[in-house]
């Protein structure tokens, strides 16, 4: 079980990191989980000004409040509540993530996906899909399910053709209820505790409280329980890559020689195609 620890990234951004750097390779093919949440502007206005990412995908969640973004594709927008944003870098990507000022609470979540060493040059590939644009399926009383990417109840997610095969789902438990769902033989499976207490894993093993995530590397049906109150969590799972990991910073290559040439080609302003 791991707890997320207070983290400071961007111009200046107090988050939360659940797993990143430290922890390659143990959540193969994910490499890092972010949730941002805070009702004070002063934690989160600095943002994330321009920067390169290659290499990987990113994928941003909000729960509530916004982020404008733009990047060097020409999109441009405002990720809002239930909406989610996935970009493939590919061979080379560079953006800003900005939240906006907004009342109460700020909270979302950037999960980074890594690319298999014959994707990591493609062409970048954006994708935005607006909360309405997400499934969301009740199999029984009192289970809520957002279905970002991946299968629930012969219901797929909108997060088609990605090299992992991930599943990425919003699951929301009433008291006392519980929920199994499968995982893919093989694939890397964790569950990050977003609001309310509850246990997940094979056979309801690991006890969560939010900000606290459990790790499961050998798939296997899942089975999840809330306790006394509701509980709320990401399930995410995909295929392990099994590829050495050469990361700094934004940029997640094979070797230190591309990390070499990525930085390389970002200062000489050849970095995008
Ligand atoms: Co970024």
């Amino acid at each position: 079980m791991l707890t997320s620890k207070p983290t400071m990234e961007g111009a200046g951004v107090r988050l939360e990191r659940v797993f990143g750097h430290a922890e390659v390779p143990r959540f193969d093919p994910f490499l890092l989980l972010d949730d941002f949440g805070s009702d004070n502007p002063d934690d989160y206005l600095a943002g994330f000004p321009w920067h390169p990412h290659r290499g990987i995908e990113t994928v941003t969640y909000m729960l509530s409040g916004e982020v404008e973004h733009g990047d060097s594709l020409g999109n441009q927008g405002v990720i809002g509540p239930g909406d989610v944003q996935w970009m493939s870098a590919g061979g080379g990507i560079i953006h800003q993530e900005m939240p906006r000022h907004v009342q109460g609470l700020m909270r979302g979540f950037q999960l980074w996906v890594n690319l298999p060493a014959a994707s990591k040059m493609m062409k970048p590939r954006y994708r935005e899909m607006p909360a309405s644009t997400i499934p969301e399926v009740r199999p029984k009383d009192g289970v809520r399910v957002k279905i970002i990417a991946g299968e629930v109840d012969g219901v797929r997610g909108p997060v088609q053709d990605v090299v992992v095969n991930p599943s990425y789902l919003d699951v929301s438990l009433g008291p006392g209820v519980d929920f199994e769902h499968p995982a893919l033989p093989g694939h890397t499976v964790f569950a990050y505790a977003v609001e309310g207490e509850g246990r997940v894993g094979p056979g309801s093993s690991q006890e969560l409280a939010a900000g606290q995530l459990a790790l499961f590397a050998d798939g296997g049906p899942i089975l999840a329980s809330a306790g006394d109150g509701a509980f709320r969590f990401l399930l995410v799972s995909g295929r392990p890559l099994g590829e050495p990991v050469a990361w700094n910073g934004p940029i997640v290559m094979n070797t230190r020689e591309e990390l070499a040439d990525a930085f390389r080609e970002y200062q000489e302003g050849t970095f995008i195609a």
